[in-house]
């Protein structure tokens, strides 16, 4: 295992920063909290530099399947240690051997995060494992039961919930300034290429649309409505059986209803929109990260919030599991298993009903 940085422990260091990412009353410990990265792909690299602005985190350990790349990773970004595949080990699994690691952050494609994310937490050690959690709700339940067996924490990275602006959202929602929620519209769509070797197209990688973006629109419907009763779905298949294009309803008992749209062949308006009784709430695009709130009332007065998020925006979940290790938490309260679990099951739902199977089903 080389070690690439000099084991110093990091002076804690408060900043305005730090303090504005910690609304949280209980104040946090300040104890650093040691982390391993599994994979040096595009999120990864853009999720690592926001980490690297918390003083409480501290960048560990990072895997890939190349030792290589592993310590150019490393490097690049200021890890203390890489691990790379060796002598038929894993690089991940040579990570999760590394006692110096507490919470890892899975960044692989979707089909291996049920394998990672079970191996990581067999080691004992905390999840933050990408979005979607798995590639099913079986998968997802089983990590999950696995996580309270063990009393470890895990968290889907659904980012987005904790973003300042989202965060007022559903405070809006919440304080019924938009009455009754009706109807909601929220959208993600984009011109992906078609490559028969991309992970957004290939079935054995849990590919198309909706597995890929589903969950942002979906969030948009559980902040502001809760859990439906029923959806339908209907949705474009190409050739190797993964959806281009996915359009969802949502149904409740209330009488309101969601239309969500999901599509990797058209840009869409990336947006999300509230209506209630006495007004509508309107993000500009993208959904999964706006800057812009728009609230309109019935009565056609309107008022535009700003919004300026720190980093790339990913600082916020990030600084959540920090907030949740130092505090002994084992799930986030703003973005709960339940909720990821309800999110596997009407993927699940909508897959079974337009007819798209991957091999882990
Ligand atoms: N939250 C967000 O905003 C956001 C944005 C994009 C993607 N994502 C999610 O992040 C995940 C990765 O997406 P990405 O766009 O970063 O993909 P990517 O660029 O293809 O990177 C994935 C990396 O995982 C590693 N890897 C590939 N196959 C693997 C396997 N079979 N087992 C273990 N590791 C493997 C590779 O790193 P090594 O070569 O180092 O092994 C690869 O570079 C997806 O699940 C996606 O849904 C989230």
């Amino acid at each position: 295992m080389p070690a690439l940085i000099p084991a110093t422990e990091p002076l804690l260091v408060r900043t305005p920063l730090l303090d504005s990412l910690n609304p949280d009353p209980v104040p946090v410990s300040g104890r650093p909290v040691r982390w391993g990265v599994i994979s040096t792909g595009r999120i990864a690299a853009t999720v690592i530099s926001d980490l690297a602005l918390l003083p409480d985190a501290l960048l560990q350990s990072v895997s890939s399947r190349t030792q290589e790349n592993a310590e150019a990773f490393a490097l690049e970004h200021g890890f203390r240690s890489a691990y790379g595949d060796d002598g038929g080990i894993p690089g991940y699994q040579r990570l999760l051997r590394d006692p110096a690691v507490e919470v890892v952050y899975v960044a692989t494609p979707h089909t291996s995060h049920y394998p990672v994310a079970k191996a990581a937490l067999d080691a004992g050690k905390h999840v933050l494992c990408e979005k979607p959690l798995t590639i099913n709700a079986r998968e997802a339940e089983d990590l999950v039961s696995l996580a309270r067996e063990k009393s470890l924490f895990l968290m889907e990275a659904v980012w987005t919930r904790f973003l300042p602006s989202v965060q007022r959202a559903a405070e809006i929602i919440a304080s019924g300034e938009l009455g009754e929620i009706r109807w909601l519209q929220a959208d993600l769509g984009f011109p992906a290429p078609y490559h028969p070797k991309s992970r957004l197209w290939r079935r054995d990688d849990g590919g198309g649309a909706l597995m890929d973006v589903g969950v942002y629109p979906l969030t948009w419907a559980l902040i502001s409505l809760g859990r439906p009763q029923s959806i339908t779905a209907t949705a474009q298949l190409v050739d190797g059986g993964v959806d281009s294009d996915t359009a969802l309803t949502l149904s409740y008992s209330s009488g309101a209803q969601v239309q969500a749209m999901t599509s990797l062949t058209a840009a869409t308006p990336q947006t999300a929109t509230v209506c209630g009784t006495k007004g509508m709430l309107r993000c500009n695009a993208p959904l999964f990260n706006p800057s812009e709130l728009t609230i309109v009332s019935s009565s056609g007065e309107q008022r535009v919030e700003k919004f300026t998020p720190a980093g790339h925006g990913y600082t916020y979940q990030l600084r959540e599991v920090i907030r949740c290790l130092q505090q002994g938490l084992l799930e986030s309260p703003t973005m709960p298993l339940a909720d990821t679990l309800a999110t596997m099951s009407l993927l699940d739902e909508a897959r079974s009903q337009v007819g798209i199977h991957y091999p882990a089903d």
